[in-house]
Protein backbone atom coordinates (compact mmCIF):
# COMPACT_ATOMS: atom_id res chain seq x y z
CA UNK A 1 0.00 0.00 0.00
CA UNK A 2 1.44 3.17 -1.13
CA UNK A 3 1.70 6.34 1.27
CA UNK A 4 0.24 9.24 -1.11
CA UNK A 5 1.70 13.25 -0.52
CA UNK A 6 -1.14 14.85 -1.90
CA UNK A 7 -0.57 19.04 -2.89
CA UNK A 8 -3.40 20.59 -4.14
CA UNK A 9 -3.57 22.75 -7.60
CA UNK A 10 -4.80 26.45 -5.89
CA UNK A 11 -6.88 27.69 -7.86
CA UNK A 12 -8.14 24.68 -9.97
CA UNK A 13 -7.80 25.04 -13.60
CA UNK A 14 -10.89 26.01 -15.47
CA UNK A 15 -12.37 23.26 -16.99
CA UNK A 16 -12.86 23.04 -21.14
CA UNK A 17 -15.78 24.14 -23.27
CA UNK A 18 -16.32 22.79 -26.58
CA UNK A 19 -15.24 19.63 -28.32
CA UNK A 20 -12.86 17.62 -26.48
CA UNK A 21 -10.90 15.98 -28.67
CA UNK A 22 -8.62 13.22 -27.66
CA UNK A 23 -5.66 13.83 -25.63
CA UNK A 24 -4.76 17.65 -25.77
CA UNK A 25 -6.10 19.11 -22.97
CA UNK A 26 -5.19 17.65 -19.20
CA UNK A 27 -6.15 17.30 -15.77
CA UNK A 28 -5.58 19.96 -12.21
CA UNK A 29 -2.99 17.28 -11.16
CA UNK A 30 -0.64 14.55 -11.86
CA UNK A 31 1.12 11.36 -9.84
CA UNK A 32 4.70 11.03 -9.76
CA UNK A 33 7.27 8.21 -8.07
CA UNK A 34 10.44 7.67 -8.10
CA UNK A 35 12.23 4.45 -8.25
CA UNK A 36 16.24 4.56 -6.93
CA UNK A 37 18.55 1.02 -7.32
CA UNK A 38 18.97 -0.21 -4.03
CA UNK A 39 15.91 1.62 -2.32
CA UNK A 40 12.95 0.73 -4.62
CA UNK A 41 10.00 3.23 -5.56
CA UNK A 42 9.65 5.84 -3.24
CA UNK A 43 7.97 9.36 -2.32
CA UNK A 44 4.40 8.80 -4.01
CA UNK A 45 3.09 11.57 -4.55
CA UNK A 46 0.01 13.77 -6.12
CA UNK A 47 0.85 17.55 -7.13
CA UNK A 48 -0.25 19.95 -9.51
CA UNK A 49 0.04 19.13 -13.28
CA UNK A 50 3.19 20.77 -14.56
CA UNK A 51 6.13 20.63 -16.92
CA UNK A 52 8.85 18.11 -15.53
CA UNK A 53 12.48 18.94 -15.30
CA UNK A 54 14.87 16.08 -16.53
CA UNK A 55 18.80 16.64 -17.61
CA UNK A 56 19.42 16.26 -21.07
CA UNK A 57 21.34 13.10 -20.40
CA UNK A 58 18.91 10.94 -18.78
CA UNK A 59 18.37 7.51 -20.43
CA UNK A 60 15.05 7.61 -21.38
CA UNK A 61 16.04 10.18 -24.61
CA UNK A 62 18.98 8.13 -25.69
CA UNK A 63 17.76 4.56 -26.00
CA UNK A 64 13.92 4.37 -25.39
CA UNK A 65 13.85 2.83 -22.19
CA UNK A 66 10.27 3.94 -21.23
CA UNK A 67 6.47 2.11 -20.75
CA UNK A 68 2.75 3.51 -21.61
CA UNK A 69 -0.36 2.23 -20.67
CA UNK A 70 -4.11 3.79 -21.11
CA UNK A 71 -7.41 3.38 -19.26
CA UNK A 72 -9.75 5.56 -19.07
CA UNK A 73 -12.70 6.51 -15.97
CA UNK A 74 -16.62 6.91 -16.89
CA UNK A 75 -18.72 8.67 -14.93
CA UNK A 76 -22.55 7.07 -14.66
CA UNK A 77 -25.61 9.11 -14.84
CA UNK A 78 -25.75 9.01 -11.03
CA UNK A 79 -22.26 10.60 -10.87
CA UNK A 80 -20.31 7.48 -9.65
CA UNK A 81 -17.41 6.88 -11.15
CA UNK A 82 -15.66 3.37 -12.48
CA UNK A 83 -12.35 2.38 -13.85
CA UNK A 84 -12.23 -0.64 -16.28
CA UNK A 85 -10.49 -3.60 -15.41
CA UNK A 86 -7.56 -1.46 -14.10
CA UNK A 87 -5.45 -4.67 -12.50
CA UNK A 88 -4.99 -6.05 -15.80
CA UNK A 89 -3.35 -2.98 -16.80
CA UNK A 90 -1.30 -3.02 -13.70
CA UNK A 91 -0.42 -6.47 -15.10
CA UNK A 92 0.71 -5.54 -18.46
CA UNK A 93 3.06 -2.85 -16.98
CA UNK A 94 4.76 -5.22 -15.28
CA UNK A 95 4.85 -7.58 -18.61
CA UNK A 96 6.13 -4.73 -20.20
CA UNK A 97 8.81 -3.65 -17.79
CA UNK A 98 10.03 -7.37 -17.48
CA UNK A 99 10.45 -7.01 -21.56
CA UNK A 100 12.63 -3.85 -21.47
CA UNK A 101 14.13 -4.11 -17.49
CA UNK A 102 11.98 -1.36 -15.67
CA UNK A 103 11.10 -2.60 -12.04
CA UNK A 104 8.18 -4.35 -11.14
CA UNK A 105 5.13 -2.24 -9.97
CA UNK A 106 2.73 -4.37 -7.51
CA UNK A 107 -0.36 -4.35 -9.21
CA UNK A 108 -2.34 -3.45 -5.99
CA UNK A 109 0.22 -0.25 -6.20
CA UNK A 110 -0.57 0.91 -9.74
CA UNK A 111 -4.25 0.66 -9.10
CA UNK A 112 -4.02 2.56 -5.86
CA UNK A 113 -2.27 5.14 -7.45
CA UNK A 114 -4.77 5.31 -10.35
CA UNK A 115 -8.15 5.68 -8.10
CA UNK A 116 -6.16 8.15 -5.68
CA UNK A 117 -5.54 10.52 -8.62
CA UNK A 118 -8.74 9.96 -10.40
CA UNK A 119 -10.84 10.37 -7.19
CA UNK A 120 -9.12 13.59 -6.89
CA UNK A 121 -9.75 15.23 -10.28
CA UNK A 122 -13.42 13.08 -10.44
CA UNK A 123 -15.02 16.27 -11.26
CA UNK A 124 -12.81 16.36 -14.62
CA UNK A 125 -14.84 12.34 -15.74
CA UNK A 126 -16.84 14.27 -18.64
CA UNK A 127 -19.99 12.62 -18.85
CA UNK A 128 -21.45 13.33 -22.80
CA UNK A 129 -21.66 10.57 -25.29
CA UNK A 130 -18.78 9.23 -25.73
CA UNK A 131 -16.63 11.30 -23.77
CA UNK A 132 -14.73 9.77 -21.04
CA UNK A 133 -11.28 10.70 -18.88
CA UNK A 134 -8.03 8.95 -20.59
CA UNK A 135 -5.73 8.23 -18.05
CA UNK A 136 -2.18 7.92 -19.19
CA UNK A 137 0.46 5.99 -17.03
CA UNK A 138 4.15 6.00 -17.72
CA UNK A 139 7.89 5.26 -16.82
CA UNK A 140 11.02 6.98 -18.04
CA UNK A 141 14.15 6.13 -17.34
CA UNK A 142 16.33 8.85 -15.54
CA UNK A 143 19.69 8.13 -14.93
CA UNK A 144 22.02 10.47 -16.19
CA UNK A 145 24.24 8.49 -17.85
CA UNK A 146 24.64 7.54 -22.07
CA UNK A 147 25.91 3.91 -21.58
CA UNK A 148 23.59 1.56 -22.94
CA UNK A 149 22.16 0.02 -19.60
CA UNK A 150 19.42 -0.19 -17.80
CA UNK A 151 18.50 2.67 -16.05
CA UNK A 152 18.91 3.12 -12.03
CA UNK A 153 16.72 5.32 -11.66
CA UNK A 154 12.99 6.03 -13.00
CA UNK A 155 10.25 8.05 -12.56
CA UNK A 156 6.53 6.55 -13.16
CA UNK A 157 4.19 9.32 -13.64
CA UNK A 158 0.07 9.45 -14.23
CA UNK A 159 -1.69 12.27 -16.48
CA UNK A 160 -5.17 11.99 -17.70
CA UNK A 161 -7.34 14.35 -19.99
CA UNK A 162 -10.96 14.45 -20.32
CA UNK A 163 -11.33 13.09 -24.37
CA UNK A 164 -13.88 12.17 -26.90
CA UNK A 165 -13.80 9.83 -29.80
CA UNK A 166 -9.91 8.93 -30.85
CA UNK A 167 -11.16 8.73 -34.02
CA UNK A 168 -11.59 11.96 -36.18
CA UNK A 169 -14.74 9.62 -37.89
CA UNK A 170 -16.22 9.79 -34.77
CA UNK A 171 -18.45 6.26 -34.40
CA UNK A 172 -18.42 6.23 -38.12
CA UNK A 173 -16.38 3.38 -40.24
CA UNK A 174 -13.17 3.94 -40.52
CA UNK A 175 -10.53 3.13 -43.45
CA UNK A 176 -7.94 1.19 -42.78
CA UNK A 177 -4.63 0.62 -45.32
CA UNK A 178 -2.75 -2.92 -44.91
CA UNK A 179 0.59 -2.22 -44.70
CA UNK A 180 2.80 -4.38 -46.86
CA UNK A 181 6.42 -2.94 -47.00
CA UNK A 182 6.85 -1.30 -43.21
CA UNK A 183 6.34 -4.04 -40.56
CA UNK A 184 5.22 -3.28 -36.87
CA UNK A 185 7.39 -5.82 -34.82
CA UNK A 186 8.53 -9.38 -34.73
CA UNK A 187 8.73 -12.07 -32.74
CA UNK A 188 11.66 -12.42 -30.14
CA UNK A 189 10.99 -8.47 -30.14
CA UNK A 190 8.95 -5.85 -28.21
CA UNK A 191 5.27 -6.20 -29.99
CA UNK A 192 3.40 -7.36 -26.75
CA UNK A 193 4.89 -5.00 -25.13
CA UNK A 194 3.46 -1.03 -24.23
CA UNK A 195 6.85 0.88 -25.42
CA UNK A 196 7.34 4.53 -27.02
CA UNK A 197 9.67 2.67 -29.65
CA UNK A 198 6.74 0.32 -31.07
CA UNK A 199 4.53 3.54 -32.00
CA UNK A 200 7.79 5.47 -33.09
CA UNK A 201 8.48 2.48 -35.42
CA UNK A 202 4.91 2.91 -36.85
CA UNK A 203 4.66 6.35 -37.59
CA UNK A 204 6.40 6.36 -41.04
CA UNK A 205 3.34 4.10 -42.44
CA UNK A 206 0.40 5.54 -40.30
CA UNK A 207 1.94 8.98 -42.88
CA UNK A 208 1.68 7.04 -45.74
CA UNK A 209 -1.76 5.58 -44.75
CA UNK A 210 -3.32 9.26 -43.96
CA UNK A 211 -1.79 10.45 -47.26
CA UNK A 212 -3.83 8.08 -49.16
CA UNK A 213 -7.13 8.98 -47.05
CA UNK A 214 -6.99 6.18 -44.56
CA UNK A 215 -7.06 5.97 -40.70
CA UNK A 216 -4.52 3.46 -39.58
CA UNK A 217 -2.59 0.90 -40.91
CA UNK A 218 -3.06 -2.92 -40.49
CA UNK A 219 -0.01 -4.69 -39.40
CA UNK A 220 1.17 -7.93 -41.43
CA UNK A 221 3.57 -10.37 -39.71
CA UNK A 222 7.58 -8.93 -39.75
CA UNK A 223 9.11 -12.58 -41.04
CA UNK A 224 6.54 -12.97 -44.23
CA UNK A 225 4.47 -9.90 -44.41
CA UNK A 226 1.35 -12.84 -44.79
CA UNK A 227 -1.29 -12.83 -41.59
CA UNK A 228 -2.41 -10.12 -40.24
CA UNK A 229 -1.46 -8.91 -36.52
CA UNK A 230 -3.05 -5.74 -35.18
CA UNK A 231 -3.66 -2.22 -36.35
CA UNK A 232 -1.68 1.06 -35.02
CA UNK A 233 -3.95 1.29 -31.82
CA UNK A 234 -6.41 -1.53 -31.64
CA UNK A 235 -6.38 -5.05 -31.84
CA UNK A 236 -8.22 -6.52 -35.14
CA UNK A 237 -11.52 -8.75 -35.33
CA UNK A 238 -13.51 -10.08 -38.00
CA UNK A 239 -16.11 -12.11 -38.59
CA UNK A 240 -16.24 -14.58 -41.41
CA UNK A 241 -18.56 -17.26 -42.22
CA UNK A 242 -20.49 -17.08 -39.07
CA UNK A 243 -17.22 -17.45 -36.96
CA UNK A 244 -15.61 -14.54 -34.54
CA UNK A 245 -11.83 -14.62 -35.19
CA UNK A 246 -9.07 -12.61 -34.30
CA UNK A 247 -5.24 -13.28 -34.30
CA UNK A 248 -3.69 -15.17 -32.09
CA UNK A 249 -1.63 -13.58 -29.49
CA UNK A 250 1.51 -14.60 -30.57
CA UNK A 251 4.75 -12.22 -29.25
CA UNK A 252 4.37 -9.66 -31.55
CA UNK A 253 1.08 -8.24 -31.34
CA UNK A 254 -0.49 -6.04 -27.96
CA UNK A 255 -2.16 -8.26 -25.16
CA UNK A 256 -5.62 -5.78 -25.51
CA UNK A 257 -7.50 -5.87 -22.37
CA UNK A 258 -10.68 -4.42 -24.61
CA UNK A 259 -9.70 -7.68 -27.12
CA UNK A 260 -10.01 -10.23 -24.56
CA UNK A 261 -13.31 -9.04 -22.98
CA UNK A 262 -14.95 -9.07 -26.32
CA UNK A 263 -13.37 -13.11 -26.86
CA UNK A 264 -15.36 -13.30 -23.07
CA UNK A 265 -18.11 -11.38 -24.44
CA UNK A 266 -18.27 -13.46 -27.79
CA UNK A 267 -18.44 -16.83 -26.10
CA UNK A 268 -20.92 -16.56 -23.66
CA UNK A 269 -23.17 -15.00 -26.40
CA UNK A 270 -22.41 -18.67 -27.98
CA UNK A 271 -20.92 -17.49 -30.91
CA UNK A 272 -17.98 -19.57 -32.70
CA UNK A 273 -14.94 -17.81 -31.70
CA UNK A 274 -11.37 -18.80 -33.30
CA UNK A 275 -7.76 -16.92 -31.70
CA UNK A 276 -5.00 -17.92 -34.97
CA UNK A 277 -3.79 -16.85 -37.74
CA UNK A 278 -5.36 -15.47 -40.56
CA UNK A 279 -3.55 -14.70 -43.98
CA UNK A 280 -4.15 -11.17 -45.56
CA UNK A 281 -5.00 -13.87 -48.72
CA UNK A 282 -7.74 -15.74 -46.38
CA UNK A 283 -9.30 -12.04 -46.12
CA UNK A 284 -9.62 -11.01 -49.71
CA UNK A 285 -11.04 -14.58 -50.42
CA UNK A 286 -13.28 -14.33 -47.89
CA UNK A 287 -14.49 -10.84 -48.83
CA UNK A 288 -14.61 -12.04 -52.67
CA UNK A 289 -16.78 -14.78 -51.41
CA UNK A 290 -19.29 -12.60 -49.37
CA UNK A 291 -17.95 -14.20 -46.34
CA UNK A 292 -16.50 -11.39 -45.01
CA UNK A 293 -19.55 -10.08 -42.80
CA UNK A 294 -17.18 -7.58 -40.63
CA UNK A 295 -14.32 -5.86 -39.51
CA UNK A 296 -14.09 -4.44 -36.16
CA UNK A 297 -11.17 -3.17 -34.04
CA UNK A 298 -10.87 -2.87 -30.13
CA UNK A 299 -9.25 -0.95 -27.87
CA UNK A 300 -8.90 1.45 -24.90
CA UNK A 301 -8.85 4.74 -27.25
CA UNK A 302 -11.00 3.42 -30.06
CA UNK A 303 -13.57 1.43 -28.34
CA UNK A 304 -15.11 -1.08 -30.87
CA UNK A 305 -14.35 1.11 -34.13
CA UNK A 306 -16.23 -0.51 -37.39
CA UNK A 307 -13.69 -0.87 -40.36
CA UNK A 308 -15.72 0.11 -43.33
CA UNK A 309 -12.85 -0.04 -45.68
CA UNK A 310 -9.81 -2.30 -46.17
CA UNK A 311 -7.04 -1.30 -48.58
CA UNK A 312 -4.56 -3.99 -49.47
CA UNK A 313 -2.42 -3.40 -52.62
CA UNK A 314 -4.53 -2.15 -55.57
CA UNK A 315 -8.10 -4.09 -53.99
CA UNK A 316 -10.11 -1.73 -51.83
CA UNK A 317 -12.58 -4.14 -49.98
CA UNK A 318 -15.89 -2.61 -48.67
CA UNK A 319 -16.89 -4.01 -45.42
CA UNK A 320 -20.44 -4.53 -43.79
CA UNK A 321 -21.37 -1.89 -46.83
CA UNK A 322 -19.53 0.39 -45.32
CA UNK A 323 -21.53 0.72 -42.29
CA UNK A 324 -21.70 -0.69 -38.64
CA UNK A 325 -22.40 -4.12 -38.51
CA UNK A 326 -24.48 -5.95 -35.97
CA UNK A 327 -21.65 -7.65 -34.04
CA UNK A 328 -19.90 -4.48 -33.81
CA UNK A 329 -23.01 -2.18 -32.64
CA UNK A 330 -23.82 -5.07 -29.47
CA UNK A 331 -20.39 -5.11 -28.57
CA UNK A 332 -19.92 -1.26 -28.16
CA UNK A 333 -23.24 -1.00 -26.30
CA UNK A 334 -22.40 -4.15 -24.06
CA UNK A 335 -18.80 -2.55 -23.53
CA UNK A 336 -19.79 1.37 -22.89
CA UNK A 337 -22.64 0.54 -21.15
CA UNK A 338 -20.27 -2.11 -18.70
CA UNK A 339 -17.95 0.60 -18.66
CA UNK A 340 -20.26 3.23 -17.92
CA UNK A 341 -22.66 1.32 -15.60
CA UNK A 342 -25.68 1.61 -17.39
CA UNK A 343 -25.21 -2.52 -17.97
CA UNK A 344 -24.70 -4.77 -14.83
CA UNK A 345 -21.65 -6.11 -14.77
CA UNK A 346 -21.08 -9.97 -14.25
CA UNK A 347 -17.63 -9.84 -14.76
CA UNK A 348 -16.12 -7.65 -11.81
CA UNK A 349 -14.43 -5.80 -14.23
CA UNK A 350 -16.18 -2.29 -12.95
CA UNK A 351 -13.96 -0.86 -10.03
CA UNK A 352 -15.97 2.29 -8.33
CA UNK A 353 -13.17 4.56 -7.39
N1 LIG B 1 -2.83 -2.62 -30.04
C1 LIG B 1 -2.12 -1.48 -29.93
C2 LIG B 1 -0.91 -1.31 -30.77
C3 LIG B 1 -2.53 -0.49 -29.01
O1 LIG B 1 -1.84 0.65 -28.88
C4 LIG B 1 -3.70 -0.71 -28.25
C5 LIG B 1 -4.15 0.31 -27.29
O2 LIG B 1 -3.85 0.26 -26.15
C6 LIG B 1 -4.40 -1.92 -28.41
C7 LIG B 1 -3.94 -2.85 -29.32
C8 LIG B 1 -5.63 -2.22 -27.60
O3 LIG B 1 -5.32 -2.53 -26.26
P1 LIG B 1 -6.35 -2.22 -25.08
O4 LIG B 1 -7.62 -2.87 -25.46
O5 LIG B 1 -5.73 -2.83 -23.87
O6 LIG B 1 -6.47 -0.75 -24.98
C1 LIG C 1 -5.01 3.13 -25.86
O1 LIG C 1 -5.99 2.71 -26.46
O2 LIG C 1 -5.00 3.32 -24.66
C2 LIG C 1 -3.77 3.41 -26.54
O3 LIG C 1 -2.76 3.41 -25.92
C3 LIG C 1 -3.84 3.73 -27.96
C4 LIG C 1 -3.04 4.91 -28.29
C5 LIG C 1 -3.59 6.24 -28.11
C6 LIG C 1 -1.64 4.73 -28.58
Amino acid sequence: MLNIKITNNHPPKPKPAGPLGFGRIFTDHMFLMDYTEGQGWHDARIVPYADLTLSPSCMVFHYGQEMFEGLKAYKSADGAVYLFRPDKNGERTNATNDRICIPQIPVEDFVQAVSTLVNLDADWVPTEPGTSLYIRPFIIATEPFLGVAPSKNFLFVIIMSPSGMYYAEGLKPVGIWVEDEYVRAVRGGVGFAKTGGNYAASMAAQQKAQKEGYAQVLWLDGVERKYVEEVGAMNIFFKIGGKVVTPALNGSILPGITRDSVLTLCRDWGLDVEERAISIDELVAAQKSGALEEVFGTGTAAVITPVGRLRYQDDVMTIADGGTGPLATRLYETVTGIQRGEIADTYGWRIRV
